[in-house]
Order: C-alpha cells, then sequence, then structure tokens
C-alpha cells in the first residue's frame, strides 16, 4: 500500500501541534508549508487562543486572513511556545532552517518562547546537518566579502539572486559544509561581519520534535 503523501504528513504533523498550544496564549508561529498547515490548524481553533506572533510577513497575512488577531512581539512578552518547520533535523532536536528565507525572525520569536516545538515530515530527518544547503542572511554591502569568508571555511555559497528578506537584506545559501559540531559553527558565522543570522538552531534546538510519518506522528 503506497504511503502518505508528503503534504498529507505535513498536515497531520501540524494538527497535532494543537495539543502542546495552551488555552488563552499568545502563540508564536513560523514560517514555510508545514507552518502554513499549522496556521490552517489554528483558524478552526483560534477561539482557544489569544492572537498569535508571526515570524515573517507571510504568515501574518495568512494568520489575519484566517481571523487571527497578530501581536507584535515587542508588547507580549514571552511567549508560552513556538510552532514552526525546519528543513532538516537530527534526533537531538538541532536544526537547519530558512529555506524560505524568514530564519532571523524565526531565530527570535523562538528565542523568544519558553518551548519550541518544531513539526516536520519524515523526509526532513537527517544522521548529520549539512545535506541541505545552510541559509545565511547577511546585510547587502557585505555580502561578497562574507561569501569569501564561507568559502574559506570550505562553503560553497550561493547567493539566493532576488530574494530579499522582510528585514531587507540578502541569503547565501551555504553548500557543503562539514556541520561536525553545529553548535560551534552556528557560532562562528555569527562572528563574521555583517552576517544577520544564520540557520544553524542548535545553540537553541527544539525543545519537542514532531515527525509525521506513515505511521502517525512520533515525538522527538
Ligand atoms: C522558513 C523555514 C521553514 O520552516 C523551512 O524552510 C521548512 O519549510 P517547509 O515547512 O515548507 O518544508 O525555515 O524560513
Amino acid at each position: 500500500m503506497a504511503g502518505l503523501d508528503q503534504n498529507e504528513k505535513k498536515r497531520r504533523v501540524a494538527a497535532a501541534a494543537l495539543a502542546y498550544v495552551p488555552d488563552g496564549c499568545i502563540v508564536g508561529v513560523g514560517t514555510g508549508s508545514t507552518a502554513n498547515c499549522f496556521i490552517d490548524a489554528l483558524a478552526s481553533h483560534q477561539a482557544r487562543i489569544r492572537g498569535a506572533v508571526a515570524s515573517s510577513e507571510a504568515s501574518e497575512a495568512r494568520l489575519r486572513a484566517a481571523g487571527i488577531p497578530v501581536f507584535d512581539l515587542n508588547d507580549t512578552g514571552e511567549l508560552a511556545v513556538y510552532v514552526d518547520g525546519a528543513d532538516e533535523a537530527t534526533r537531538d532536536r538541532e536544526l537547519v532552517k530558512g529555506g524560505g528565507g524568514a530564519l532571523t525572525r524565526e531565530k527570535i520569536v523562538a528565542a523568544a518562547s519558553a518551548r519550541f516545538v518544531c513539526v516536520i515530515d519524515d523526509s526532513k530527518i537527517v544522521a548529520r546537518l549539512g545535506r541541505f544547503p545552510l541559509p545565511v542572511e547577511v546585510i547587502p554591502l557585505a555580502r561578497s566579502q562574507i561569501a569569501r569568508a564561507l568559502g574559506a571555511l570550505g562553503g560553497h555559497p550561493v547567493w539566493r539572486e532576488g530574494f530579499v528578506t522582510d528585514n531587507g537584506n540578502v541569503i547565501l545559501d551555504v553548500h557543503g559544509l562539514d556541520i561536525a559540531d553545529p553548535v560551534a559553527l552556528e557560532t562562528e558565522l555569527n562572528q563574521i561581519t555583517g552576517v544577520v543570522t544564520n540557520g544553524l538552531f542548535a545553540r537553541r534546538p527544539a525543545d519537542l520534535l514532531l515527525v509525521g510519518g506513515d505511521d502517525g506522528v512520533l515525538q522527538i
């Protein structure tokens, strides 16, 4: 029998995340197709929550279209929970994120949340991070010099041409990095002048990984 398709796994895992959203809270909401499934699931339970903080303009628009009030993070204090997808994840709950280019705001909202629930389908699980090119958000003026610095670290940076982040910056997608120590690399990349942030979520990994597969939703 054929297994579930990836979109169905995303829908199911996103719906499972509702169980981790406390009643009456303001929930942090990520970006991407799995986060969109979560917004759709949240829409039919919106009476349970006060509203949401969005990690991108795209998610904010989708939340508002669903009738969910959207708050500025500066006005909310700490959030109880942040729900977002990822491009890849290890069983230690370390992540690569930013395929949708929202990594900086995602990292900010995750940092402001007591619990980060990451929702992925089972194709995203890896033994070691680095299969997915690592997104790095950079100040436009510094793009070429940062690309040289990333090359010196053994990476092959590719400018995501034509893409501008919600913060007005650009993205370098770094291929071929050997991510043996995600915490050390996350720290090192953020020291390069002009880097806004990088897509490694290792210093603050997910607290709970929900993985959608053919047999249901696995918790890690
Ligand atoms: C956006 C992200 C997303 O969480 C990541 O790209 C996964 O997206 P999707 O749920 O569409 O597979 O980090 O910046």
